[in-house]
């Protein structure tokens, strides 16, 4: 993966080298007044035409659904749930086509998006991160899939059924693998973000469904984790992965914006759910982390910075897109939770300024940058970068949109049908899918998501070269 990354970069690298040297500096960017509807509908457009731009599979002879190298199939499925916010947000239904097209398409021949050429880059994970834009889907009333297509409910219990399945006790207890097959790299890794991801799932299931299944499972999940490595409950710390090779007896410590934003959100909806203060005092104490590790006051006046990465330079291809997970996290939690939104939206909305500004670069003077503490523009670009300002942005329509309606339950408003079986048949189980068999030794490649250093310092030289 590492390589293969290093040669798609390339290309783009060069370009960019040359358009840096004839670069002129154009006075477009991205105005943003946050106390007006219609700037932030207005600079939310042009964000998400720029992260829009990079995806060709709506053209002839192209994939819906895929985003080009070096991007992963993962954070197409990020892009497009973000782009179902994108509607709910502005009301600008402009994309709403493709973004049910490549929804539908990669579903994969099971209905649980897992399509099987992709099985290279899937991790729980990656899985899961469609089954959210699916969520989002059910939950924010988008279009429903007609009749004879999989419902977005039905998507998101067959990756939750799935991923039940894989519970995996006989490894450090319980919790999930990062990696669904075994012959990916990283198969031995339990890690926070796989497992929060399916205990965001399950908290979401239960309160759109009420089906109490889904609230034991996000609590069991929630038992394992949290007696685990990956949570140090009484720092509210929360580490990236752990090994099974050792019994999972120590954590990767390395912090990311999304780790913590997946499993506060899944606190909301579940607090939000059950009224349990268990799960108030466990979102507040995330949340109290959250605020003062992503948003360190070196680095400006309440802006989130990705800490592991973006002041050294070395993020890789997928982590300038963590920041847009925390923000619409963060922006769901004070929704779901009113009596947080006062804390949380001061750091969303100084953010949201501070991303608008970053989005005055490039050929077309609104390509957004990465670090959102100054604005000039600081030369990083990508859909990772796009993605985060778009989330941060829209997500202020929640602050001068009283009207905007909060994710639907069954009760509510959701009108997407549901199966409660739905991921239970015979060739969905992940390592026994036929995907295996056609995968060689040749084709072992990282996966999808890639958050832990440990791969990324192996080459490390040449890999920073090229993408930063
Ligand atoms: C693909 O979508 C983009 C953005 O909506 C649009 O500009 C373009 O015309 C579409 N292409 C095709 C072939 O439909
Ligand atoms: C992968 O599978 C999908 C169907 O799930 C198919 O449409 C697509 O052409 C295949 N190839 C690529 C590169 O995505
Ligand atoms: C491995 O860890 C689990 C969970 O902490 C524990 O229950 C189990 O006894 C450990 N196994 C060994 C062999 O240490
Ligand atoms: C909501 O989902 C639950 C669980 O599937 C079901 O029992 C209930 O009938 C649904 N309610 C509505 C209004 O559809
Ligand atoms: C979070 O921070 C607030 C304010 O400092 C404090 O009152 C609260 O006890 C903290 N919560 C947890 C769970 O640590
Ligand atoms: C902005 O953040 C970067 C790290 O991402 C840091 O190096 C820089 O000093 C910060 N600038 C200001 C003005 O705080
Ligand atoms: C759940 O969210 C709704 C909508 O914001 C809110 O009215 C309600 O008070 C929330 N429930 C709890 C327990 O916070
Ligand atoms: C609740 O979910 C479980 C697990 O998917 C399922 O077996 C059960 O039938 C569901 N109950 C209802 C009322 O939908």
């Amino acid at each position: 993966m590492i390589l293969r990354s290093f040669f798609s970069v390339l290309p783009t690298f060069l370009a960019f080298v040359g358009l840096f040297l004839n670069y002129a500096q154009i006075s477009v960017a991205v105005d943003l007044d946050i106390t007006s509807a219609d700037s932030i509908k207005e600079a939310a457009s042009q964000i998400a035409w720029g992260a829009m731009k990079y995806y060709t599979g709506n053209n002839t002879g192209d994939v819906p659904g895929n985003l080009p190298a070096p991007y992963y199939w993962w954070e197409a499925g990020a892009l497009f749930g973000e782009m179902v916010q994108y509607w709910y947000y502005t009301g600008d239904d402009t994309y709403n086509a493709e973004v049910l097209q490549a929804l539908q398409h990669q579903v994969g021949d099971d209905d649980d998006y897992m399509p099987a050429n992709q099985s290279k880059s899937l991790g729980n994970d990656d899985q899961v991160f469609w089954a959210f834009a699916a969520m989002d889907a059910a939950e924010l009333g988008f279009e429903n899939p007609p009749d004879d297509e999989p419902q977005w409910l039905a998507l998101g219990q067959a990756v939750f059924n799935e991923q039940a399945s894989r519970w995996d006790a006989a490894d450090c207890g319980g919790g999930l693998r990062w990696q669904i097959y075994t012959f990916n790299a990283g198969y031995n890794y339990k890690n926070s973000v796989s497992n929060g991801g399916f205990f965001q799932l399950a908290a979401r299931l239960a309160r759109y469904t009420g089906n109490s299944t889904y609230t034991d499972w996000a609590e069991k999940l929630w038992d394992w984790w949290a007696d685990s490595p990956l949570l140090i409950e009484d720092k509210w710390q929360i580490n990236d992965g752990t090994s099974t090779t050792n019994n999972c007896s120590d954590a990767s410590a390395v912090q990311w914006t999304y780790n913590y934003g997946i499993f506060m959100a899944g606190c909301a909806y579940l607090y939000n759910h059950t009224e349990d203060t268990k799960w108030l005092t466990r979102l507040d104490g995330i949340l109290n982390t959250t605020l003062t590790r992503f948003f360190p006051t070196s680095m400006g006046d309440k802006i989130m910075v990705e800490i592991a990465c973006e002041p050294a330079g070395n993020c890789n291809n997928d982590q300038p897109s963590f920041k847009a997970y925390l923000s619409r996290w963060m922006a769901v939690t004070a929704q779901l939770v009113p009596t947080h939104y006062d804390t949380i939206f001061p750091y969303l909305r100084s953010s949201a300024q501070g991303a608008a500004g970053q989005c005055d670069g490039g050929t077309d003077g609104i390509t957004c940058g990465r670090e959102w503490n100054t604005t000039t523009w600081d030369g990083r670009y990508g859909i990772g970068e796009q993605m985060s300002a778009l989330a941060v942005v829209q997500a202020m329509m929640i602050d001068v949109d009283k009207d905007l309606y909060v994710p639907y339950t069954n009760t509510t408003g959701g009108t997407s049908k549901g199966d409660s079986s739905a991921g239970t048949g015979s060739s969905s189980s992940g390592s026994s899918s036929a995907a295996t068999e056609t995968i060689t030794t040749g084709d072992k490649a990282g996966a999808g998501i890639l958050t832990t250093l440990v791969l990324v310092f192996t080459l490390a030289g040449a890999y920073f070269l090229c993408t930063e």
